[in-house]
């Protein structure tokens, strides 16, 4: 096949996938078999390897992920992205409409929609082609996350004529239901850890490096808003039809997810519909939002610093049910903190079903003055675990016998201490009880601190009752032997593992701190003691009131702290590391100077040494300012890895200096 052919053929089957595609997810409706579907992909796929330059970054096959994004760049949104302010009662939504009314002397009408529980996403396309996708962020700048979007099938890569030239669409990314319990199936199977909900969990899948992992989610979306400079449309609802004509999801009329009413009963009537009939549908909802319709009448009513007058979202009460208490269990973290687990019968709130539930510490089970087979109402909140808010005392069974917070660990028998003015039990047995030493190394290898590849929870568990490793040093003496005798431990998992071992040793001290697990030093606390002690022999040394002075370290803390190196072993502790060659003093990273006062700076692509915000962070403290875009007034662009050509090639058109990342590193030190 030559070129042209193989060109005209590529064109055709990616219209004609977009099209199935559109029927499918947008319309639900199937034109083609998933195997003609496959088929047409399939060839799709050979004539784009064949001719890889004939692949276009928005064809049908991008459906399917893969792209990898080390680093979401941040950009700035050229709208910006606003909140709705939220009500919880009818009165205040007639008080909504009342306040309104007094700004708009004419007629008025309001359009009523579901307020999706997921996440903000804007979607810009240029010649009716989908160009990027930036998360709300703070509202004013976002990450651009269009690798990820791209696979939400929901979501067109090709518009359908006619459409702007260049605009901005908005809408909710959400995880369907069914999704959702499946993927927690398959979770369950592979024994880890469960998702919290479909909110957090669409969240968290947006943020994937993977975009294949993303595509396997198959997220949805509904799209509620268009913006652009000069708008064909008068007003919101013609906006959204016309969305829907370009081939985007937007609610179903008939269906009642979208509805224009004339006044506070119409309001109230869809409201009222939803809160009953939000049960049946295949996604999550938290509330309903109204918008005055005219686009004439939004600029009138203008904005809030934060929300549009013209816009309110009316937040459904959190759903409540109630269940048996069957049982109490106690689990012990890493640092020997107790936590009691209430085993519930099996419960379905608000599109999950809920057997457990947190009930924090002693004092709050005395304060529900929990029974034996106690029926208690179950919410839940935005938090991730569904609480216990009350208990049904009237059909508390006679003679029930009250839940006494244990006395003892559950895990190693030790008698549980708790300290006054502190809500949490806590086991003493630091170093024998095994969920506190297992939680230990968990800790130290999870990504936010040594970010160790390679281990699991599992692994750890066995590691530990083999008797190899009984604290985070011992994981340095692991020899490759040893590891492959492990169940499920393979050669190429070993040498993964001891080179993510062998690669820890260059993680700064702050992340070596924060590993360590002393309780209440957290990752903001681990920096700011590296700053302040520059090392760990000074942390040791240093005296309850020298910590106490430190900057954001409270009496808690240093109390924590000092009590913590009192211990010989943990002592001991330190020197193993150190033996091992982990990193226990702060290098000197140019910090706090003037070395780029007065450049405006402008960074770009994926970094090797820090990721883009702690560059970001050196520059403000070298007296550098950064800023997102390049323009005439950038003094400096600081290139790391894949960045775009475009941008390169503005920074030397306009005879910006260009350096990477070490000599950056370079400029800034003293
Ligand atoms: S309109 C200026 N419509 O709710 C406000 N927002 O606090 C523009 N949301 O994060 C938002 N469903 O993503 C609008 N039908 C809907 C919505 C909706 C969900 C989310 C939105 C934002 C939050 C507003």
């Amino acid at each position: 096949m030559n070129v042209e052919v193989a060109a005209n053929r590529v064109k055709e089957l990616s219209d004609l996938l977009h099209h199935y595609n559109y029927l499918y997810y947008v319309k639900n409706e199937s034109a083609v078999s998933d195997y003609e579907f496959d088929q047409l992909l399939k060839e799709l796929e050979g004539l784009e390897q064949q001719f890889p330059d004939l692949a276009d970054e928005n064809s049908p096959t991008k459906r399917v992920g893969g792209d990898i994004t080390k680093n979401f760049e941040t950009v700035k949104h050229k709208y910006p992205m606003l909140s709705l302010s939220n009500t919880y009662s009818k009165e205040e939504i007639v008080e909504w409409e009342e306040r309104i009314k007094k700004t708009i002397e004419s007629d008025i009408e309001y359009v009523c929609e579901l307020k999706y529980d997921g996440v903000a996403i804007g979607i810009r396309y240029v010649n009716g082609i989908f160009h990027s996708a930036v998360t709300r962020g703070d509202g004013t700048q976002g990450e651009l996350i269009s690798p990820n979007v791209r696979t939400i099938k929901a979501i067109p890569l090709k518009l359908s004529a006619p459409y702007p030239d260049d605009f901005e669409i908005r809408g909710e990314i959400f995880m369907p239901l069914q999704e959702f319990e499946k993927l927690n199936e398959e979770r369950k199977k592979n024994e880890l850890a469960l998702f919290a909900n479909p909110r957090n969990t669409a969240s968290g899948t947006l943020k994937l490096q993977d975009s294949g992992i993303v595509a396997d989610r198959n997220l949805d979306c509904f799209l509620y808003g268009l913006y652009q400079d000069r708008a064909e449309q008068t007003n919101h609802f013609d906006a959204v039809s016309f969305a829907g004509e370009m081939g985007f999801k937007i609610p179903r009329l008939e269906e009642k997810m979208i509805s224009k009413v004339s006044n506070v009963d119409g309001i109230l009537d869809f409201i009222a519909y939803w809160d009953e009939k939000r049960k049946d549908l295949p996604f999550e909802i938290d509330g309903i939002v109204i918008k005055v319709n005219s686009y004439r009448q939004q600029e009138e009513l203008g904005y809030t610093a934060k929300s549009p007058r013209w816009a309110i979202s009316f937040k459904f009460k959190t759903e409540r049910v109630e269940t048996q208490l069957q049982s109490v269990s106690y689990q012990v973290g890493r640092t020997g903190a107790i936590t009691p687990v209430a085993n519930l019968e099996p419960v379905y709130l608000g599109g999950t079903t809920v057997k457990r539930a947190s009930l924090h510490n002693a004092e709050q089970m005395e304060k529900l003055d929990l029974h034996e087979g106690d029926y208690v109402f179950v919410e839940k909140g935005g938090e991730i675990i569904p609480k216990i808010v009350d208990v049904n005392e009237d059909k508390r069974a006679e003679g029930a016998r009250v839940i006494q917070f244990i006395a003892h660990c559950p895990a190693c028998s030790s008698v549980l201490a708790k300290e006054d003015g502190e809500a949490q039990h806590y086991c003493l047995n630091e170093k024998a009880c095994p969920p506190q030493v297992k939680g230990k190394i968990e800790h130290f290898i999870s990504r936010r601190a040594m970010n160790i590849d390679g281990l699991g929870a599992e692994t750890i568990d066995a590691l530990v009752e083999a008797g190899f490793i009984r604290n985070i040093s011992d994981l340095y003496s692991l020899s490759y032997e040893q590891l492959l005798s492990m169940d499920r431990m393979a050669d190429k998992s070993v040498r993964n593992l001891l080179d993510g071992l062998e690669a820890s040793k260059a993680m700064p001290f702050e992340k070596v701190l924060f590993g360590l697990g002393i309780r209440f030093v957290g990752e903001t606390v681990s920096k700011k003691l590296a700053k302040a002690f520059k090392s760990i022999d000074a942390i040791i040394s240093a005296s309850y009131d020298a910590l106490v002075e430190t900057d954001e370290i409270g009496e808690k803390i240093a109390l924590s702290i000092s009590n913590h190196f009192k211990d010989q072993d943990n002592v001991d502790l330190i020197q193993q590391l150190k033996l091992a060659g982990l990193c226990f003093e702060k290098e000197d990273e140019g910090m706090d100077s003037d070395l780029l006062a007065g450049l405006s700076i402008v960074i770009s692509g994926t970094f090797n040494q820090y990721s883009r915000d702690e560059i970001k962070k050196m520059i403000e403290m070298n007296g550098g300012k950064n800023s997102s875009s390049i323009s005439k007034k950038t003094s400096i662009l600081v290139a790391g890895e894949n960045m775009g050509p475009s941008k390169l090639k503005k920074a030397s058109d306009l005879n910006i200096e260009i350096i990477n990342e070490e000599e950056f590193l370079n400029r800034i030190k003293k």
